[in-house]
């Protein structure tokens, strides 16, 4: 796939290499310097290349949004029409200090962003992970017992694209339901920061689903 990315930062810059590793054409952009584009692009050791936001968009099949939430509408008005395109958001709806979400509980980052691009099939996910994780569950990725990796949609064709991603990375994805469950996934977030950097797992936490016959 061509894979467009929007915010080249922690988790832009390594899901866009491992998506780039794995074999998809990934154009890396919105970065405060084209240097670090660019050195994303040659480091990512697969088809990768530095581009604006417009350019990651043109012909893509799948675009990741992965800026903070104040950067949203701005990265949107730079991308232009994504109409039809597939948006796979891991952006949280932090607040300037990144210490609360500014909307929960009756609606999401995720609902919200898909009212901003109403023509785009907005799909969570990645966003429940902490970014120190991400190599390595790569490296690992043929291992039987892979972490698990829950997303939402309401567009079945753009689960499909972003369960490949997940996959790709090498989580198993794990389909939450619509788009509105992001309002659950997104708090669950901030619970998988917590563990991360202030329990004593340390950042390198990802999590698994079972299921338990009844
Ligand atoms: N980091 C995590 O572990 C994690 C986990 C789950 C969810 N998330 C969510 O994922 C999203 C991205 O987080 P992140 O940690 O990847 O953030 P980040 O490292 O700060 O990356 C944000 C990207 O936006 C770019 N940017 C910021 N201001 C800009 C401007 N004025 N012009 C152009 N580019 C600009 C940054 O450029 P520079 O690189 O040049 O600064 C960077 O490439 C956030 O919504 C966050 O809540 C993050």
């Amino acid at each position: 796939m061509r894979i467009g990315i929007l915010g080249s930062g922690l988790m832009g810059g390594k899901l866009g290499t491992l998506f780039a590793r794995a074999g998809h054409d990934v154009v890396f952009s919105y970065a405060q310097s084209e240097q670090k584009l660019k050195q994303l692009a040659r480091k990512a050791q697969g088809h990768a290349r530095a581009g604006t936001p417009a350019d990651a968009a043109r012909d893509a099949d799948a675009l990741l949004l992965a800026v903070h939430w104040s950067r949203v509408d701005d990265v949107l008005k730079q991308v232009g029409d994504i109409g039809g395109k597939v948006l796979v958001t891991c952006s949280l709806p932090m607040n300037a200090d990144n210490t609360d979400l500014v909307i929960a509980h009756t609606s999401s980052g995720a609902e919200t962003l898909a009212k901003k691009v109403r023509r785009a099939h907005v799909v969570s996910a990645f966003g429940t992970l902490p970014s120190e994780v991400l190599f390595g569950v790569f490296e690992a990725k043929r291992r039987s017992s892979r972490p698990t990796l829950v997303y939402c949609g309401d567009d079945k064709a753009a689960k499909g694209v972003a369960a490949t991603l997940i996959r790709d990375v090498g989580f198993d994805p794990v389909d939450a339901g619509p788009l509105r469950i992001a309002r659950y996934l997104e708090p669950f977030s901030l619970l998988m920061g917590q563990l991360a950097y202030e329990g004593e797992g340390g950042p390198e936490l990802a999590y698994r689903f079972e299921r338990f016959p009844s």
